[in-house]
């Protein structure tokens, strides 16, 4: 049904920019055909603060991506993070017009517009508004409103929002490397569409992605968003613990970290020490128990964190696919276990969901968000052709059944 599209997803991370290019197959299949990265510099918490050096990064990205994909972009799908990101839900309703039945698709448009209704800062604008469920006539479930005939149209959304400038300037350092902005998705939402399929957002799932800045988590309940939130903390704060705790280089609190740390419930009573041959470490060894009692804690109350956010207690039971952990940090030694203890329920790590294509190239939690954006810029295309599939369907099939 698809036609072959290109999609380019672009992650401006903390610690690195990744940038994929997918192709939609014309048998609707995606494949990956290029992937570039590079480290970050000029971004703080996942929020830019340095435009001139961020776009030399991001071109290095961009570059390395198109030779590989051996062609040109000029459009990207970019994901934005942050802590000034709220969300709330808000059901909207309208009335169809008296002199029709059918509810067509400026009415969704509408309902939409109705939901977000909503009080939100001065300065603030709306990011995404994820529909959650539609009502025709009170009817809870319906998936599909356009072409049913009802007089009340009624829906709830998941709404995102957040500060205009500060989306703003994370998007202009795109622009100066003369690309087009296509789309704008947060983050969590990118790496919710790499890492679960609809089976598991169906049972509930939390996911948590885990970056060098920040932590974006999402909650899917019977199938759809149904809270999500970005705290500013990230694999770069454990990097720090540990180069504070143990006085450590930050370089070489990274690679112990990498190397070495484990947080798994019980490494905290770890035996044995290793050694930091590093000449300005004048301590010489260092004891794994305080390396992971350093470590754990501060993972442990992120995951705690996050769990309070949500409220927890709320969601549990309707999580029945557990909790997947994906970003950089999701690959730190024992997080499984850590997070399985903290929320009480299965947890596992998670990387972006086969592609066709070259796999070795993003087989890692790192690029769920980057692999997520051209998933959900498929699903956008998608969504557009069957629009216009339906409409065609509707005019061709109306001229035979007269109020259709
Ligand atoms: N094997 C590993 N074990 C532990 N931590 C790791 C490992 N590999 C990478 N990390 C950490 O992952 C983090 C980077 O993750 P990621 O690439 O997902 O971040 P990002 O997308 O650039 O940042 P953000 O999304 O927060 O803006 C760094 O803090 C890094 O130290
Ligand atoms: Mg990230």
């Amino acid at each position: 049904m698809s036609r072959p599209y290109i999609h380019v997803g672009l992650e401006i991370g903390t610690t690195k920019v990744a940038a994929v290019i997918a192709e939609t197959r014309s048998d609707g299949l995606l494949r990956i055909i290029g992937m570039g990265e590079a480290p970050s510099r000029g971004v703080r918490k996942g929020e830019v603060v340095d435009i001139g050096k961020i776009t030399l990064c991001l071109n290095d990205a961009v570059s390395e991506a198109e030779e590989k994909a051996d062609r040109e972009i000029t459009e990207v799908v970019a994901a934005v993070t942050g802590a000034h990101l709220e969300s709330l839900n808000n059901r909207g309703g309208i009335n169809i017009p008296e002199d029709r039945e059918e509810i067509e698709e400026e009415d969704v448009m509408e309902v939409e517009q109705s939901a977000r209704d909503v009080n939100i800062p001065a300065g603030n604008v709306f990011l995404h508004a994820i529909n959650r469920h539609y009502y025709v006539d009170g009817q809870e479930g319906v998936a599909s409103p356009v072409g049913m005939i009802g007089r009340q149209l009624e829906a709830e959304y998941h709404i995102v929002h957040g500060t205009r400038t500060r989306i703003q300037n994370n998007l202009r350092c795109i622009r100066e490397a003369n690309l087009k902005v296509n789309n704008v998705v947060m983050s969590s939402v990118a790496s919710a569409h790499a890492v679960l399929d609809q089976a598991e957002k169906e049972l509930g799932a939390l996911v948590i992605d885990i970056g060098g800045g920040t932590t974006d988590y999402i909650l899917f309940r019977e199938g759809t968003v149904r809270d999500s939130g970005v705290l500013a903390v990230g694999g770069d704060h454990i990097t720090n613990d540990i180069s504070i705790g143990l006085r450590v280089p930050t370089k070489w609190a990274e690679k112990i970290k990498i190397e070495e740390a484990d947080v798994a419930p019980g490494a905290v009573s770890a035996r044995g020490s290793l050694e930091v041959e590093d000449p300005t470490f004048a301590g010489g060894r260092i004891e794994r128990r305080i390396l992971n009692t350093v470590t754990e804690a501060r993972v442990r109350e992120l995951l705690s964190l996050v769990k309070r956010r949500l409220q927890f207690e709320r969601h549990s039971q309707f999580v029945g696919s557990g909790i997947f952990l994906t970003g950089g940090t999701a690959e730190l030694r024992g997080i499984a276990a850590l997070a399985s203890d903290v929320f009480g329920l299965p947890a596992k790590v998670v990387n972006p969901r086969p592609l066709l294509g070259p796999s070795a190239l993003f087989e890692s939690p790192r690029f769920s968000t980057a692999v997520g954006l051209v998933l959900y810029a498929q699903a956008v295309q998608e969504a557009l052709d069957d629009i216009s599939v339906f409409d065609r369907l509707r005019r061709r099939l109306g001229r035979f059944i007269p109020g259709l």
